[in-house]
């Protein structure tokens, strides 16, 4: 048995985080591991090997999802952080609120939402689409939601952000963040149901506390993870929506008319561009794949956006295909964590589209910004110029 092949890229240098593609299928090519001491990270590179660790909890563990140890010492005990048994009591109490039949509720108002905010930009003309669109419609969904009210509101933005950010190795990004981090994480340990509106479903998630249908303390984690989780990823989704539908000119036309399309459009979306690119794993033995060995203990690097584009599960990985429908992608994980929040990341999205495509013929948009992020991948700004009505 070999050691697998070693790579001096270090997938936290800026320029890897602004377009991590080029540098995905060189490591694609050396290898399905690639061990790479500048992150002292094993870098899972292939579809089929990321799917399978993404499976295999009891030889890929969430002990460290992170890559700083610090920021898996903060979410032990949480149910991104732990394996079954444990991990699928805590995640019964976490995906309660986010179940289809739970969402359906939230639908109309989802999309009424949505379609407001566009017929207002359309009226506009141009303007910035990340903070008038990709963060302006998630925010007030979940802030809705959780049922946030004043400066929480304010700060859901910075606090999701950080709380990614923290994610990283101990680089620069990681440490500005932490301070930013432990705002949301001390608020969470405070808030209690009264703070949150009346009526909304984290008001409900305290009253199941309450009546002890979740165990004591779980309901500050719930909204602790709702928020951590579902904010910056959701806003870099639209944000890429907006970008790509923008850059695909017949793309508003085709779902137009066929609506049926948007489901799979959005898969394009998230396996062409996923929002977060890189998330961890420890081994909790040695591990062997394809005739190499990853030691017990070693902290792993599920590239996720790299299985998205492998050539050897996607023909024609790195065009946008709106009919390509890539229900398998792997922007969402996959297996016992599979994204918790996939269905209401979904509606929003799929509500965005909808809309867009409805007033929208045409976005003329300009260069899109990016600044170097650890684990989300977003755009910064996106300037749309022009839009044509349809
Ligand atoms: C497009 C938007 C989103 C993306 C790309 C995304 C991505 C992911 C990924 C990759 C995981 C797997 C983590 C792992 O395997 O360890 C995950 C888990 C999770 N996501 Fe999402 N997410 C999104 C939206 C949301 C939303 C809106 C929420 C909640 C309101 C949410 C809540 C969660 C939670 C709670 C988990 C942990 C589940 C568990 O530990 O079992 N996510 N997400």
């Amino acid at each position: 048995m070999n050691a697998p092949p070693t790579s001096d890229i270090d997938l936290f240098d800026d320029e890897v985080l602004l377009d991590p593609c080029p540098v995905h299928a060189t490591l694609r090519e050396l290898g399905p591991v690639v061990h790479l001491p500048a992150d002292d990270v094993y870098a899972l590179t292939r579809y089929d090997v990321i799917r399978g660790a993404l499976a295999d909890w009891e030889s890929f563990s969430s002990a460290s999802i992170a890559f700083n140890p610090v920021a898996d010492q903060a979410l032990a005990g949480t149910s991104l952080a732990s394996d079954p048994p444990v991990h699928t009591q805590l995640r019964a109490a976490l995906t309660e609120n986010l179940t289809p039949r739970a969402l359906r509720g939230l639908k109309g108002r989802i999309e009424a939402k949505a379609d407001a905010l566009v017929a207002e930009l359309v009226e506009r003309g141009s303007f910035e689409a990340v903070d008038a669109l990709a963060r302006a419609f998630p925010l007030e969904v979940v802030a809705d939601l959780i049922g946030f009210t004043g400066h929480v509101r304010d700060n859901m933005l910075r606090w999701g952000q950080a709380a990614m950010q923290v994610l990283g190795p101990m680089n620069q990004r990681t440490a500005d963040n932490f301070p930013i981090a432990g705002e949301l994480y001390a608020w969470c340990s405070e808030v209690t149901g009264g703070d949150l509106a009346e009526g909304s479903v984290g008001r409900g998630i305290f009253d199941a506390e309450a009546r002890g249908a979740i165990p004591e303390g779980a309901a500050g984690q719930i909204i602790h993870q709702y928020l951590g989780a579902g904010v910056d990823t959701t806003v870099a989704a639209i944000g890429n929506v907006v970008a790509l539908f923008a850059a695909h000119p017949g793309a508003l036309d085709a779902v137009r008319t066929e609506p049926a399309l948007i489901p799979g459009a959005f898969n394009e979306v998230l396996r062409y561009w996923p929002p977060v690119n890189v998330w961890g794993r420890v081994t909790t033995r040695d591990v062997e794949i394809e005739e190499t060995v990853i030691p017990a203990g070693a902290q792993v690097a599920l590239l996720l956006g790299s299985g998205n584009r492998d050539p050897r599960h996607y023909e024609d990985p790195d065009s946008f295909l709106l009919e390509r429908n890539p229900a398998d992608h792997l922007a969402f994980g996959y297996g016992p964590h599979g994204c918790a929040g996939q269905g209401l990341a979904r509606l929003e999205a799929h509500a965005v589209i909808a809309a867009l495509s409805r007033r929208v013929k045409r976005l003329v948009a300009g260069d899109e910004v990016r600044v170097p992020g650890n684990v989300t991948r977003a755009i910064e700004k996106l300037p749309v110029l022009q839009v044509v009505p349809a």
